[in-house]
């Protein structure tokens, strides 16, 4: 064998051959060489690898970032949800999905940093694909704001999520300003989860008074208004001090408004949307006796017309990513119904379990039935993700010294489907009998292959955590309110 032979043969640790590669920008008909788990050559006719994959028919696309999951956590209700490291990230790759973003949750009088590394000691053993941390963040406390945010958004936790209901992690405006301050400060990006809390404890103490208890009643109390209120004002909290903001899991036309009116002015404004939005609706959580729990989540689902606009919002850019907010829960005392069949709606643990199926759903109705093009699913299943969060180009595309990040999907394949069929440990799935088209096949995390033909091929713990960078979506748009302006002229400025 020539020396030129031994040099071709070792180019590449593995090849995928033939296969139509879509990213956010482009489609195109190409072979992919990896080596070192990262990509080595995009091109026509790569050869000399140890191993092949033919991709002919097929999508090579990048594995999909679910940047809004809840794994292993502990709600704030005091229910952990159903999933750890292993099951949902297992049900993550079988879906498409090779990094996940879910939260290291501060409950109040929590040390922030204490519960960062109580979350890695959970992951590192358990994660089968690569992992990154948002925060949430309960208790801004002077120690919280003045050192240990910081301190941890320079070690690479960059974002982290606020909410403005559930009266145990609850922030009021004043709190809220006070943890934007910081984000403006130190880039990070800020997620807001928009919920009226009194519009909601009002409406929900009406209907307990008149003995209003089922699940469909959840749905009333989380009234559309109540959303669209607190987005309209979390972005004003947001423009006051020209600090970007993304309003996370929107399901509602008014909100949508309102996000989109922020953009067309220019403000940094970001949406995010999940599949219960597009697939589920309030007649769901109208189902008999306590079934409708298993929809039950906040914000809950809506209406054929807001799932329309939801639709639209994902069609003109209002939303730039699509994640599975999958908190999942057991249908029993354990997770949704703490207070079994005497369980009110206001009692139900919330959310919904989804990291598997988001982006099959999204593929099938979305690509498949022509509402959105593969770059636009690329984009709102991966690369926005990445870029938003600071892990790109390393994640969240394919492009010659990105991780081997990959989903190789089957559109043609037809999957009906069933709570058996998924890897998370819910034990039910809201989209049960749904016919799907397309399904992705082989997925691969850094050169490995996790899943190939319904096989896990990875192992507990394989999974790497990964820092995020300040990324330039946080960046403030220097565009101070004159109030600020102001101050800052005269010498003392606010933020
Ligand atoms: O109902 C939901 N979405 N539960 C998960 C927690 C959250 O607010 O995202
Ligand atoms: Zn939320
Ligand atoms: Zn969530």
């Amino acid at each position: 064998m020539s020396a030129l032979r031994e040099r071709r043969e070792s180019a590449y640790d593995l090849l995928i051959r033939n296969g139509r590669v879509a990213t956010a920008a482009d489609t195109t008909l190409c072979d992919i060489g990896v080596k070192g788990g990262r990509i080595a050559a995009l091109g026509r006719g790569l050869e000399g690898a140890a191993r092949e994959i033919d991709a002919s028919g097929k999508l090579v696309l990048p594995g999909g970032i679910d940047s809004h999951c809840h794994i292993e956590q502990l709600s704030s209700a005091g229910v952990v949800s159903a999933d750890d490291f292993e099951s949902a990230t297992v049900a993550a790759a079988f879906g498409g999905t090779t990094t996940v973003i879910p939260f290291a949750a501060q409950h109040r009088g929590q040390s922030l940093r204490r519960v960062v590394a109580e979350y890695h000691e959970a992951a590192r053993p358990k994660a089968v694909i690569d992992y990154a941390f948002h925060l949430i963040i309960s208790d801004p406390s002077p120690e919280v704001l003045g050192q240990e945010l910081p301190a941890l958004i320079a070690d690479g936790y960059t974002s982290f999520k606020v909410y403005m209901t559930y009266d145990r992690l609850k922030l009021d405006d004043r709190q809220m300003l006070d943890i934007f301050a910081v984000a403006r400060r130190e880039g990070a990006l800020v997620m807001v989860h928009a919920e009226n809390h009194d519009m909601i404890g009002w409406l929900r103490d009406r209907l307990l008074d008149r003995g209003l208890v089922a699940p469909r009643y959840h749905a009333l109390a989380h009234a559309a208004l109540a959303e669209g209120e607190a987005t309209g004002r979390a972005v004003s909290l947001g423009a006051l001090l020209d600090v970007p903001v993304l309003i996370v899991h929107v399901s509602t036309g008014e909100a949508i408004e309102a996000i989109r009116s922020a953009q067309t002015k220019g403000l940094k404004v970001y949406g995010e949307t999940c599949p219960q939005y597009l697939f589920l609706t309030a007649e769901d959580i109208e189902k008999p006796g306590l079934e409708g729990a298993k929809f039950c989540c906040s914000p809950p689902p809506r209406d054929t017309h807001a799932q329309e606009a939801v639709w639209r919002g994902l069609q003109n850019g209002t939303f730039q990513v699509f994640s599975s907010d999958h908190a999942p829960y057991r249908f029993d005392a354990s997770g949704k119904l703490p207070k079994g069949d005497a369980t009110r709606f206001d009692e139900i643990a919330n959310g919904i379990p989804g990291i598997e199926l988001r982006l099959p759903l999204l593929f099938s109705e979305g690509v498949g039935k022509g509402r959105i093009d593969l770059n636009a699913f690329v984009a709102l299943a991966a690369t926005n993700h990445a870029k938003l969060y600071g892990l790109y180009p390393r994640k969240g595309t394919i492009a010659v010294g990105s991780d081997a990040d990959i989903a190789i999907w089957d559109p043609e394949r037809a999957v009906t489907v069933n709570a058996a069929m998924l890897h998370d440990n819910t034990g039910y799935t809201p989209y049960e009998g749904r016919p799907l088209k397309g399904w992705p096949v082989t997925v691969l995390s850094r050169g490995r292959i996790v899943v190939e033909e319904g096989k896990l091929l990875a192992a507990r713990g394989s999974g790497e955590f990964l820092p995020c960078a300040l990324s330039d979506a946080a960046r403030p748009l220097g565009r101070l309110q004159p109030e600020l302006l102001f101050a800052a002229r005269a010498g003392n400025p606010l933020v």
